[in-house]
């Protein structure tokens, strides 16, 4: 059983709304929420993001995805994180809805541990442009300093709505990679580069 992180939950609010951010650590916390990790996957990747999947996902592929993520998880290189709010839980039985999920891969290499790559950072497509994105990622950069790392990496999909984002968000652009990976229709796309030191 994994030790409880001050970054188990986190509450803040966004436009007055109440949102928490919750660090899941173990199977079984994963496999609690798995049919909504599997949707915001399956809207995302249906929609048309590039995010290492052809559409349409299938739910059975998306369980796949996420059974893998539990078990890297469970070897220490992986941290998840999904941020979902009270006010659109359909119950007190069931899990909360979840508007947005984002991962860090730390490298378990003597040479890069001070450093860890941000991947997967979804928002649920009818929930964007709300700041939940922005949340998520400082939410996790205050993870990966508190973790001692001191920069941080991630690649996306050039000329997807991700680039301005990570742009506004003050990380620096340093290379484009031409035919670096497809579109979910299979089609070739570049790759954008980014870099952030955390000071
Ligand atoms: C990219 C994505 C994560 C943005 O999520 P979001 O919650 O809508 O973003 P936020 O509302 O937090 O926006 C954060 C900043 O980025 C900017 N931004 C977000 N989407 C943008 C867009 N489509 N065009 C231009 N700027 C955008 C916002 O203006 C905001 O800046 P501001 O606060 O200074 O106004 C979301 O569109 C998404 O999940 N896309 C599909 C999956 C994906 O591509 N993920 C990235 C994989 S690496």
């Amino acid at each position: 059983m994994k030790v409880a992180l001050s970054t188990d939950v986190a509450t803040s609010r966004i436009r007055s709304q109440a949102y928490t951010i919750t660090y899941l650590n173990t199977s079984g916390s994963i496999l609690t929420h798995l049919p909504q990790l599997c949707l915001i996957l399956q809207d995302c990747v249906n929609e048309g993001s590039s995010i290492g999947f052809l559409a349409p996902l299938s739910l059975l592929e998306a369980e796949k995805y996420w059974t893998q993520v539990a078990e890297t998880i469970m070897k220490g290189n992986l941290h998840l994180f999904i941020l979902t709010t009270s006010a659109t839980s359909p119950g007190r039985d069931t899990p909360p809805i979840i508007l947005g999920t984002i991962q860090l891969s730390t490298i378990p290499k003597a040479t890069h541990l001070h450093r860890a790559e941000v991947i997967k950072l979804l928002v649920s497509p009818s929930s964007r442009r709300l700041g939940i994105a922005r949340k998520l990622m400082e939410h996790i950069e205050d993870f990966a300093r508190g973790t001692g790392r001191t920069m941080l990496n991630l690649d996306t999909a050039t000329g997807s709505a991700a680039v301005e984002m990570y742009r506004r968000l003050g990380w620096e652009e340093w290379g484009i990679c031409k035919d670096y990976a497809s579109w979910p229709d299979g089609s070739r796309c570049d790759a954008t580069f980014f870099r952030k030191d955390l000071v």
